[in-house]
């Protein structure tokens, strides 16, 4: 979009896969300056072509966790474009495993791409939005950040970083009108992140049902630049769980330990240990959507095998 600037400059992080591939195709789509960054040069470029309609694009191959490849990326932007407007910041891993089974090497870089990442933008891509007092920072969260789930250790663990972040800025940035911290949260998404996720918990994940698309939660998150607001959830079972997790956690807790590996594990699909994207991206299996099927079907998959079992 144009506003007396000329077009919007929106970065959008995690880029390549998912929500973020989605989040570059919409604000190509309403003529902004499209930043691309994740941390594979190839799939950013693919993206970079699909970018119809931006007024420009550019790619920024970072690694969010590293403080140092941040502050270049954002100083980059801001040669290029004089200013960043937006950024839409959706990339993240995910770690299956209880705590003690996933190595401490893919714990701690599950915690320092999705919690210290958000940190490492909020520190470069912040001040010179406070000193224009304009600028939209979009958080995408998770449902996770505001529950707790049987093996996945590092990623709620990080997700309520995230989501504890957030707040921070909010309270942080209320002496600048212009600059927003927006909290965008989804629950089941149809995107890669399960199949690239590292995995110790001995099946593939899957997003639980109802499933929503990539391109759902990337319009949630760039509605928050002209309408924003504090909170956004995007998924109709999101308040049912965050409310149950609250006010009725013993509830909770008996039912999400046998109920989780039916809705939100592929029990057909063994998998064999391993560090999915987490310590090195896997260009080859980033697209905008997961290709899992429908939830629906995967659920009633894992029953039949449990019932089968007994
Ligand atoms: N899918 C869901 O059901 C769901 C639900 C709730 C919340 N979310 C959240 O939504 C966001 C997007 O997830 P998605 O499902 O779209 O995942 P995805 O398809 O796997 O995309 C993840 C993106 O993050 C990038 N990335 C990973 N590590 C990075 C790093 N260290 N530095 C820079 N970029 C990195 C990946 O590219 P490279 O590998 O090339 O770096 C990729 O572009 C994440 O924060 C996730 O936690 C997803």
């Amino acid at each position: 979009m144009t506003s007396a600037a000329g077009p919007r400059v929106v970065l959008v992080t995690g880029a390549s896969s998912g929500i973020g591939r989605a989040a570059a195709h919409q604000s190509a789509a309403a003529g902004d300056h499209v930043v691309l960054v994740a941390r594979s040069r190839d799939t950013l470029e693919e993206v970079a072509a699909e970018c119809a309609g931006a007024a420009s694009t550019l790619v920024l191959p970072t690694d969010i966790s590293s403080d140092d490849e941040v502050a270049a990326c954002v100083a980059a932007a801001l040669q290029k474009h004089g200013r960043v407007d937006a950024v839409v910041h959706s990339a993240g891993v995910v770690a299956y495993g209880r705590t003690e089974e996933v190595p401490v090497d893919v714990f701690d870089q599950v915690v320092r791409t999705n919690l210290l990442g958000s940190v490492n933008l909020a520190r470069h891509l912040l001040p010179p939005m406070r000193e224009r007092d304009s600028g939209t920072f979009v958080q995408i969260g998770s449902i996770i950040g505001h529950i707790a789930v049987p093996t996945m250790s590092p990623y709620v663990v990080s997700k309520w970083g995230v989501r504890a972040l957030t707040r921070q800025l909010q309270i942080e940035n209320r002496d600048r009108r212009g600059v927003r911290i927006c909290y965008v949260s989804p629950g089941g998404v149809d995107t890669p992140i399960y199949l690239q996720a590292a995995n110790y918990s001995g099946f593939v994940g899957r997003p639980p049902p109802p499933v929503y698309r990539p391109e759902t939660v990337a319009r949630a998150a760039l509605r928050q630049i002209d309408r924003p607001r504090d909170r956004t959830q995007v998924g109709i079972a999101n308040g049912v769980m965050r409310l149950g997790f609250t006010l009725l956690p013993r509830v909770f807790d008996a039912i999400v330990g046998p109920m989780f590996p039916v809705a939100a594990k592929d029990l057909t699909h063994p998998v064999a240990p391993g560090t999915g994207n987490v310590l090195e991206a896997r260009p080859q299996d980033d697209r905008l959507r997961g290709q899992q099927g429908s939830a629906v079907v995967g659920v009633l998959r894992n029953l039949r095998r449990r019932v089968g079992r007994r």
